[in-house]
């Protein structure tokens, strides 16, 4: 399975080095149970996930090895068909590329039209993550199932103006749902605060239903937000700007990370 097993995370701690993994091994439960255990506990994990938009793509690779050493942990990839959004980036080779350069889950954000018709060849790509945008799918049940036929984990993206209500009925097959928090297409723009109201909203729903989805935020992360989109509830913190912006993007992501995992223990 593709997806939640990445082994830096924000909580610091890969399984070997959780005491609740020394205790289950004291008391000789197999690591079978272990990793399902580990699985399970990943929801609660809050994982940062440099967007490479921001990122210096001549050297693509050692930015994102800056940016891994950092505590990043998923590489997110934005991917723009300039009709969706009004820009254009990458698409499959970028992301074979990529897959070449990094062990990190690929995190694939389609801001495309039709975006079904892309799906295989980002999956054959090496993408491990795919989310599409509510609003570019007219399917999207069976979208997300197409996504998970490929063995990647399945995604639903949130537009500011969307509300969560629309995905009342995929909530249950979606493996995340990523909000995003600016209007798509342009990296360094403003943090929407209305948004995190959504973020609550989805973290309510999941608990009162008892889904399993996790909750990415994208768009405007950065030092001064962090701390009220982790309390809001937010688990995968997509960050560009923030990141590669400027300054080195190791100590970059560090200090998100830090930030981050200050704010996870105000979470009420
Ligand atoms: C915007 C993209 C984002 C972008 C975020 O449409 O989906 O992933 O990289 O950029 P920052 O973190 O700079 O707001
Ligand atoms: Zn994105």
């Amino acid at each position: 399975m593709k997806g939640w097993t990445s082994s830096q995370r924000i909580g610091g701690q890969s399984g070997q080095e959780c005491p609740l993994y020394t205790e289950l091994q004291r008391a000789r439960i197999s690591t079978a149970s272990i990793i399902y255990l580990g699985q399970v506990l990943d929801s609660d994990l809050i994982e940062l996930a440099p967007s490479i938009l921001a990122a210096d793509f001549a050297h693509l690779a050692e930015q994102v090895e800056r940016a891994t050493a950092g505590g990043g942990s998923v590489v997110h990839v934005d991917v723009m068909d300039g009709h969706f959004v009004p820009n254009l980036t990458v698409g499959p080779p970028l992301v074979k590329c990529l897959r070449q350069a990094t062990r990190l889950p690929l995190d694939c954000h389609l801001m495309i039209e039709d975006p079904d018709r892309y799906i295989a060849e980002f999956a054959e790509a090496g993408a491990d993550w795919i989310s599409v945008h509510q609003e570019a799918c007219r399917h999207l049940n069976r979208t997300l199932s197409f996504i998970k036929s490929y063995k990647c984990r399945a995604g639903v993206v949130l537009n500011p103006a969307t509300p969560v209500e629309t995905l009342s009925e995929v909530l249950e097959i979606a493996d995340y749902v990523l909000v995003m928090s600016v209007n798509p297409g342009f990296g360094a723009q403003k943090f929407i605060p209305a948004t995190l109201d959504k973020m609550r909203k989805l973290a309510e729903m999941r608990a009162a239903r008892g889904y399993a989805y996790r909750i990415e935020v994208d768009g405007g992360v950065g030092m001064d937000t962090v701390g009220e989109i982790v309390r809001a509830g937010a688990e995968i913190l997509v960050a560009g700007n923030a990141v590669f912006g400027k300054g080195d993007p190791k100590a970059n992501a560090q200090a998100l990370v830090e930030a981050a995992r200050s704010a996870s223990f105000e979470r009420v």
